[in-house]
């Protein structure tokens, strides 16, 4: 029997294994390397890579540079000038602070740093699988180079996960661009294989950089947001919904200047988006949010992509706000039909952004108009030479970006006369052309509206059910339910515990007489997950779904007399443009687009 198995590892194995946590693929090596460029003040970065950057990863700097001293350290593991006492910790204001990325880097892969400080003289330091050899004098530049080549050559089993090349670069390029997004003061040039990829020069607007990086169409389409409450600010770009993605890639937010995920803030951004954005769609977005150092944990992942709010809520509530604000200026409201047009490739690698609604590609159906009467808004792109701008012009009578008067679209229908189509679709003639609405998620919208001021207004009216409704449910749902017993009394649902598996509802609000009460109970309560909300604030939130339970379905013929009505009600909506789960509620296809379509005119 061995005395002594257990042994402390060398500290190449030791960095080696921690490498792993920080340098995953190559986009890793550029985040660590560039974030360290930020800190050293560079007001200049080139990132260079060949084969996707497996072979090599350069960049450039001229920031403060090391000192030969320094460069003797740079490889060494827990060694950094950013970080000096434990109390740092509570109040960094740089991207790094662990001192472990180029003692990472440096023990996967062939590193090399030349760097000279302003007015000194230059030196030069290798490090090769974490074998560090000490610095010399080599020419160089002010500033710093630093070459990372072969990366994982000593760990084999990472270099089998890299992707192409072409993919590897994509990563890296995405990367760049979000920290680029942060630093507008910065030039940036991404050079791959040898060509000049990207090239972000400094000082321009966040506007002209996503307008760069993403394409103009999706710039055009950005509202501003500033927004200050106590110590927290928020500041950025929010996007029309209408380009809103399947996925969350889009969603850019930097935590004090440092790119970084948190679920429930980037929840409390969606929740600001609710009204206008379709189940399963995700916003556009680049928002920094500024608030104490000291408020937030920066060190909670290796790779420092997430962050802890002390206050999360409140951090939560404040980016909240912030875009409601912003899209309640901007008068936002759906356009909702993805017609023709595609969006540009996103110029990041990013995945192509969905169907330009408001589509300009020549032989598409006419794009939806949104506006009756007054000015377009023209949600549409500022810039010139766009093949597409001639066409936005022709249907937006007034300049791109010029504020105008947002109208009810149903102000125009008072006296016209009207056709139900298909059992679901009311179409009239309009002032500006035909207009089409949807009357189900018209009616949904008018439901929820009216149950919504009831709410606010503290006069919910309950329609009482001569024979109550027995519903079964499951243990926890009943319990839930029953907890909830008062708010929802007071939101205008009456339930008892009919014992067992069961409850009996003896009214349910007057505003959704139309459902049966099971539908709206087993609606309530569907989708809700462990965490089950309460109070009355939330349940009013389960009213989205309730609304769309009590509307007229596609398929119920109306009389005109209910048709009328419907309408004289959309006349007073407060967002008359999408129902509560943000579809369209209403189409406008203008006498220039249609003439258009019908080749009328060229
Ligand atoms: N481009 C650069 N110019 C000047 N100094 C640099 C540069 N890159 C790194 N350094 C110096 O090398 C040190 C080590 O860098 P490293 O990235 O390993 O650690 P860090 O940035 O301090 O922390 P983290 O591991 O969180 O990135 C830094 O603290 C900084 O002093
Ligand atoms: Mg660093």
């Amino acid at each position: 029997m061995t005395d002594q198995v257990i042994k402390v590892l060398p500290s190449r194995i030791v960095n080696q294994i921690a490498a792993g946590e920080v340098i995953e693929r190559p986009f890793s090596v550029v985040k660590e390397l560039v974030e360290n460029s930020l800190d050293a003040g560079a007001t200049r970065i080139t990132v260079e890579l060949a084969d996707g950057g497996s072979q090599l990863i350069r960049i450039t700097d001229d920031g403060v540079g090391f000192s030969p001293a320094d460069l003797e350290l740079a490889f060494v593991s827990h060694a950094t000038s950013k970080l000096a006492e434990l109390q740092d910790l509570d109040h960094i204001a740089s991207l790094g602070f662990r001192g472990e990325a180029l003692a990472s880097i440096g023990a996967i892969s062939r590193a090399w740093i030349r760097s000279c400080q302003p007015g000194g003289e230059g030196y030069e330091v290798r490090c090769e699988g974490g074998e560090i050899e000490s610095p010399r004098p080599a020419a160089c530049p002010p500033g710093s180079i630093l070459e990372i080549r072969d990366l994982f050559f000593n760990t084999p089993p990472r270099r089998r996960f890299l992707r192409s090349p072409r993919a590897e670069k994509a990563k890296c390029q995405d990367l760049l661009i979000r920290l680029a997004l942060a630093r507008l003061d910065v030039d940036f040039t991404f050079v791959v294989d040898g060509k000049q990829a990207l090239r972000l020069p400094a000082g321009e607007s966040l506007k002209d950089r996503v307008g760069r990086t993403f394409g103009r169409q999706l710039a055009g389409n950005l509202l501003e947001v500033k927004h200050q409450s106590g110590t927290y600010r928020v500041e950025g770009l929010v996007c029309h919904p209408d380009l809103a993605r399947r996925d969350s890639t889009m969603e850019i937010l930097y935590i004090n200047g440092r790119c970084a995920k948190d679920r429930s803030v980037m929840f409390a951004v969606r929740q600001a988006y609710k009204e206008f954005l379709m189940h399963g769609r995700f916003p556009v977005y680049f928002l920094g949010l500024w608030l104490p150092p000291e408020e937030v944990d920066v060190n909670v992942h290796p790779t420092k992509s997430e962050v802890r709010f002390v206050q999360q809520r409140f951090a939560g509530g404040v980016l909240h706000e912030a875009v409601r604000r912003a899209l309640q200026a901007g008068d936002i409201k759906s356009a909702g039909l993805a017609v023709g047009g595609e969006m540009p490739k996103a110029r990041s690698g990013l995945p192509d952004l969905p169907a330009d609604l408001f589509g300009r590609s020549e032989g598409a159906p006419p794009r939806p108009a949104q506006w009756v009467g007054g000015h377009p808004k023209a949600p549409v792109s500022g810039g010139s030479g766009d093949s597409g701008d001639q066409e936005v012009a022709e249907t937006s009578p007034t300049t791109p970006g010029s504020a105008g008067v947002l109208v009810n679209p149903f102000a125009a229908l008072r006296e016209r006369t009207f056709l139900q189509v298909m059992n679901l679709y009311l179409v009239f003639e309009g002032d500006d052309g035909i207009v089409v609405v949807d009357q189900h998620a018209l009616h949904e919208r008018v439901l929820y509206e009216r149950f919504r001021n009831q709410h606010d207004q503290r006069e919910t009216r309950v329609q009482g059910l001569l024979v109550p409704e027995v519903i079964d449910l499951s243990a926890s749902d009943k319990q839930w339910l029953l907890e909830s017993k008062d708010d929802l009394a007071a939101e205008g649902f009456l339930i008892e515990d009919f014992g067992g598996q069961s409850i009996s509802v003896t009214g349910i609000p007057a505003v959704l007489g139309r459902a049966r009460p099971k539908d709206l109970v087993e609606t309530f309560i569907a989708g809700v997950g462990d965490q089950r909300p309460s109070g009355r604030e939330a349940i009013v939130e389960r009213f989205h779904s309730m609304a769309c339970r009590a509307a007229v379905m596609s398929g119920d013929r109306l009389v005109d007399e209910e048709i009328k009505a419907l309408l004289q009600e959309a006349l007073t909506l407060e967002h008359p443009h999408n129902c509560p789960h943000g579809r369209p509620t209403v189409l406008t296809f203008s006498g220039p687009q249609l003439e258009r379509y019908f080749k009328r005119r060229v």
